[in-house]
């Protein structure tokens, strides 16, 4: 069994065989202890700061309502979105609608719910329903240590006005009789170096003189697993009091992917060039290591000597549907179960229906209980909107 390279407690293996041989495979399934212990942590390192799940990272209403309940908000890109979070009870103070390109529902929706706006470019300022309160996300065009897909405060990047336009745009939404509430910033995800939100606070502190004070500082997420949470929270916290302001973030990887495994069975095995061990999911289930060259953990859940190098393929006709490279395991039978950790964020959430596959069912396990999330779609729900 490979270990977590963030030395997560992972699920027992007796809850993972328990919820495999009930709900079936593939299938996501989330712990309860771990999901409480994330946001623990994100309390405990910023202290009094405002927090919004980004619910892109999985958007699944039974997380949400979790969330909601103990006084989390969220941060929303799409209709759909913030459909979600009015279904679990938020707006106003709790919603922030976000996006580089909103549609006219997703600011009439916004607006209907009292959210606070970012403003992605500056012809927003525009187009922002009358009386908005608006955040200004500023690009501070810096080289982030991420997959260049995941970086979004680079130069090339579509996010954000520029450091040079930020204040302006803060003095336009005045003029225009919008709440100017402050400054937003989010240079990527999975954020493998600390120095990169050291560099883009301190790009943000700079704009201070042209700024004056402001209420909100908005620090966006992108903290990757193992990221040194105190010392983010330092830093945001160091700029929020350059501008006098309250700080705010919005974790959507850290507060939900160590809590989700996703369970898979073997079908079989193949040696061609390579070892493949193929199993019941694959990219329709979890697409980052095709679209990231993301690695997840994984961990047999079988027994014998871990001695063949594998790769674990999954059952779509692509030759880029691999879960994982390189990884020793003991010899695989059709039947066995992996479990693929650390899949909680943009894991079912990115999940399609590529194929007609059904997007996997998934569960919580709780108070020494299995609880069901989500079930498994039908071939008859995936395609209920198309005519005949
Ligand atoms: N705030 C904003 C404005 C964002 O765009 C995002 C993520 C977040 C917060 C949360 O970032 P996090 O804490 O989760 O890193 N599909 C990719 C991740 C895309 C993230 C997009 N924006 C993946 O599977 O790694």
């Amino acid at each position: 069994m490979s270990l977590s390279p963030t030395d997560t407690p992972q699920h027992a293996p007796e809850h993972l065989h328990r919820a495999a041989a009930q709900y079936g495979t593939p299938l996501y399934l989330y712990d309860a202890a771990e999901l409480d212990a994330a946001l623990g942590r994100v309390r405990s390192a910023f202290g009094a700061a405002r927090v919004y799940y980004a619910m892109k990272a999985n958007p699944n209403l039974t997380l949400l309502r979790r969330l909601q309940a103990a006084g989390v908000g969220f941060e929303c890109v799409s209709a759909g979105e913030i459909a979600r979070a009015e279904r679990v009870g938020a707006g106003g103070e709790t919603l922030l609608v976000n996006g580089p390109a909103k549609s006219d529902a997703e600011y009439a929706a916004g607006a209907r719910l009292g959210a606070t706006f970012i403003v992605d470019r500056a012809e927003e300022v525009g187009l922002l329903p009358p009386h908005s309160r608006a955040l200004v996300r500023v690009n501070p065009a810096l080289d982030i240590s991420t997959h260049d897909h995941l970086a979004t405060g680079a130069a090339h990047s579509k996010f954000g006005v520029t450091l040079a336009q930020a204040p302006a745009v803060l003095q336009a939404l005045r003029e225009a009789g919008h709440t100017a509430l402050g400054l937003h910033v989010h240079i990527g995800s999975a954020i493998r170096n600390a120095q990169d939100f050291t560099a883009a606070f301190a790009r943000l502190a700079d704009l201070r003189a042209e700024t004056g004070p402001l209420a909100v500082l908005d620090a966006g997420g992108g903290w990757g697993l193992n990221a040194d949470l105190p010392g983010i929270a330092r830093e945001a916290w160091a700029v929020a009091e350059v501008f006098g302001a309250d700080l705010w973030v919005e974790p959507g990887r850290y507060l939900v992917a160590q809590a989700g495994t996703l369970l898979t069975r073997v079908v079989g095995t193949k040696h061609t060039g390579r070892n493949f061990v193929l199993v019941d999911a694959g990219m329709t289930e979890l697409l980052r290591p095709m679209l990231y060259g993301a690695a997840h953990p994984v961990s047999a859940l079988w027994e014998g000597a871990e001695e063949t190098v594998w790769d674990v393929a999954g059952p779509a006709c692509e030759s880029g549907d691999l879960l994982a490279r390189d990884v020793t395991l003991p010899t695989p039978k059709r039947g066995d179960l992996l479990a693929i950790h650390e899949a909680g964020a943009y894991g079912a959430g990115m999940s399609s229906n590529y194929l007609t596959r059904s997007r996997p069912a998934e569960v919580l396990w709780e108070g020494g209980e299995l609880k069901l999330m989500r079930r498994r779609e039908t071939p008859e729900e995936v395609w209920a909107a198309e005519e005949v």
